[in-house]
């Protein structure tokens, strides 16, 4: 199987998570997309969505499947979201698609978090993909050293504006022995919005794409 077609397999299998007459949040990415698609087929099930990102938002509409805000919503029962590492612990690298904020927001919102994952994703420590942070402009050089010196290289997203009108630094070369400790390290510098760490907050459940089938941890 290519990366796709265990992208689909995984979000095939995570809509078994989904209760009768949900409100369900869903975050963003190409694996989120995949579920979408599958979404549209058993919309009738649930009442509504939360979605973490425009482009989320964009294509649920075009299922005619209903989105509501958060602030409507208030606690979400479950939130299924895709992720660029997951470790043992289900702590994650989130953020490739740069919509970590409201993606972080929604984990924390939700009772529980299923995330979809291809075997690829599976390390034994994070770190190998740069971790997306989201800053405010004005504070980019600023905090470019501070992560210099917490050890990692940052690189400027290119041509990249969040949703919420911001910039993304990737950090490459972070040694994260400690993913709680950075997570929270991160973000104590003024200036960041949020990092793409999820460690306080991990998943709950992880699903794992791979040749033999889905793997649940
Ligand atoms: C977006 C995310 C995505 O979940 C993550 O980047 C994985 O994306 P994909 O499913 O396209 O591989 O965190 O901010």
């Amino acid at each position: 199987m290519n990366q796709n077609e265990k992208k689909i397999k995984v979000a095939e299998e995570a809509l078994q998570y989904i209760e009768s007459g949900c409100v369900l949040g869903v975050g963003s990415g190409t694996t989120v997309n995949c579920f979408i698609e599958q979404l549209s087929k058993i919309k009738s099930k649930i009442d509504a969505v939360v979605s973490a990102s425009e482009s989320s938002s964009k294509l649920l509409i075009s299922k005619n499947i209903r989105v509501i805000s958060l602030k409507e919503a208030g606690r979400i029962p479950i939130y299924i979201d895709g992720a660029d590492e997951s470790n043992s612990l289900k702590q994650l690298i989130k953020g490739g698609g740069g919509a970590l904020t409201r993606e972080k927001i929604l984990a924390q919102s939700s009772d529980r978090f299923v995330c979809m994952i291809d075997d690829s994703k599976f390390v034994s420590k994070l770190g190998s993909f740069p971790l997306p942070i989201e800053v405010i402009d004005v504070a980019s050089s600023i905090l470019a050293l501070e992560l210099i010196k917490l050890g990692g290289r940052p690189v400027l997203r290119e041509s990249f504006i969040t949703d919420n009108g911001n910039i993304i630094l990737d950090v490459h070369n972070l040694n994260i022995t400690e993913p709680i400790k950075l997570e929270k390290s991160i973000n104590n510098l003024p200036g960041v919005v949020t990092n793409g760490l999820f460690a306080i907050r991990p998943a709950d459940d992880l699903l794992i794409s791979s040749d033999k089938g889905i793997e649940k941890i």
